[in-house]
This record gives structure tokens, sequence and C-alpha cells, in this order.
């Protein structure tokens, strides 16, 4: 049962079509990187009010820092995966391509793929919170550091999406829009529990995709999705694109 559904989708990734990936926290679980609602997961250990809000940020700001700098380093020290990989053989055997990932350890980026939108931002990144000055940590080692902005004295935060905060409205019509027009979806390692990648799933399915999920959990996703591929992304994506 399970060759057949994987040999299904491999004929489709392999008739050169366009395809779209949505990447959540499980597909970084593999190289060692917490997610952030499993046992381990973050919010297990930490309450986001405390540390992934403007409030939170506004109160503390020094706290937030000293928080993303810890996660900044598990994320340095990580390594690319099997399905970080296989997700850029498939953006080169497709025919158009998007990764749209709510990851911000950067992996994606390292392990090679270029058509991706990283919709909660970049946690190697940070920027002023009033003027346009940004730092990008792989440039500049001293982020740890720095506290203000060097051009206006703002307090310089992570670039990333806080609780509370839109998305930019841009990104979203682009993924919205890439999503009208695909064969096929793969979404991996996302509890779903933000809105966005399941309004991006339904926006693929009533658009006539094949929509497969890989999570080792039931979501709400896997509920709409064609197949459902209930182990890890490391090994579904393996199969898929070996
Ligand atoms: P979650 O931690 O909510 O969910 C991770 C999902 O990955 C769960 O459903 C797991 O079952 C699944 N999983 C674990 N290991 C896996 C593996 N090896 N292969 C496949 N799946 C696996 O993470 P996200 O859904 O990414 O926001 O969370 C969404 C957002 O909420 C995050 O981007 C973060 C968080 O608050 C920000 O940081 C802005
Ligand atoms: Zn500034």
């Amino acid at each position: 049962m399970m060759e057949n559904n994987i040999e299904i989708i491999r004929k489709i990734i392999s008739s050169n079509l366009n395809v779209a990936v949505i990447t959540g926290a499980g597909v970084s679980s593999e190289s060692g990187i917490p997610t952030f609602r499993g046992k381990d997961g973050y919010w297990n250990n930490y309450n986001p009010a405390d540390l992934a809000t403007p409030e939170a940020f506004q109160q503390d700001p020094k706290l937030v820092h000293e928080w993303y700098t810890m996660r900044r380093k598990i994320c340095k020290k990580a390594k690319p995966n099997t399905a970080h990989f296989a997700i850029v053989k498939l953006e080169k055997i497709s025919s158009d391509f998007l990764l749209i990932t709510q990851n911000v350890d950067g992996l994606h980026l390292r392990a090679g793929n270029q058509k991706l939108i990283e919709i909660h931002g970049n946690i190697f990144r940070s920027r002023c919170t009033k003027c346009h000055y940004k730092l990008d940590s792989n440039i500049d080692p001293g982020i740890e550091h720095i506290l203000e902005c060097p051009e206006c004295g703002s307090f310089i935060r992570p670039d990333i999406v806080w609780f509370g905060e839109g998305y930019s409205n841009q990104i979203i019509q682009r993924a919205a829009s890439f999503l009208k027009n695909i064969a096929l979806l793969i979404v991996a390692g996302t509890s779903a529990s933000v809105s966005i990648p399941f309004q991006l799933a339904q926006i693929a399915k009533q658009n006539g995709a094949l929509l497969v999920d890989i999570n080792p959990e039931t979501t709400s996703i896997s509920g709409i999705c064609d197949y459902h591929f209930k182990q890890k992304a490391g090994e579904v994506f393996n199969l898929l694109l070996k």
C-alpha cells in the first residue's frame, strides 16, 4: 500500500510539473533542532507570550535577544538533513517550484533551495524596530552583542514574525498565486497550529493539486490531503526522490 502510494507520487514528481512544498519545524527535527509543540518542543518549556511577541520584546528586549541567541547557536551547529536535500532535488527536477517554509533556521537555504519564501523570517537576520536598518549575522558575527541600531539608536530585533504580527501581504499573495497552478503540494513537519499553512493547502486543493502530508502525527492538514505518510520527513522524502 505504502509502496504503491510512493510510486504514484514519484510518477508525478518525475513528470516535470509545477510542485510546491510547505515545511514546518518537524523537517528540521532530524537535524537536531527542537520543534515548538512536540514533547521536547520549545513551547512546552517556554511561554511564547514572554519571548515571541512585540509586547514581550518591549518589556524585556534583552531576555528576548538571549533566547534567540541560544536558538541561533543551535541552528548554526545543525546541518541540513535528507529531507532538506531531497527538497533541493525536487526544486531542480520540477518545471516550476516554490518552497514555503515556516522555519527560521535557514537550513533550506543552506541545503541549496533557491525558490523559497521564509514566511516567518530568518533567525540569522535582525532589523531595526524603527528604521530600515537590517543586519545579517552571517556577515556580522557581532549580532549577539548589538542591541541598538547604529543608524538611529532604536532597538534591534530579530527579523522574525512574532505572535500577534501580520504576514507580509506581498509574500502571502506570491505563495497563494503559485499554489493555484501546481500539480502537487507536499506538506511536511507542521502541526498546522498557525492558520496560514492550512489556508495555503486549501488554495492548492481547490485548484486541483494533489496533496500529500508527511507527519508522524495527524493534523488538520492531514484531513484534506490525498495521502498522509505517518513517518519522518527524512524517510519519506528519501523514498520519493531517490
Ligand atoms: P510544531 O512544533 O507546531 O509542529 C511540528 C510538527 O512536526 C508536529 O506536527 C510533529 O508531529 C511533526 N514532526 C516531528 N518530527 C517530524 C519528522 N521527523 N518528520 C515529519 N514531521 C515531524 O511546528 P510548526 O508547525 O512549524 O513560529 O509551528 C508553526 C510555527 O509555530 C513556527 O514557525 C513557530 C511556532 O510558533 C514562529 O517562530 C514565528
Ligand atoms: Zn534604526
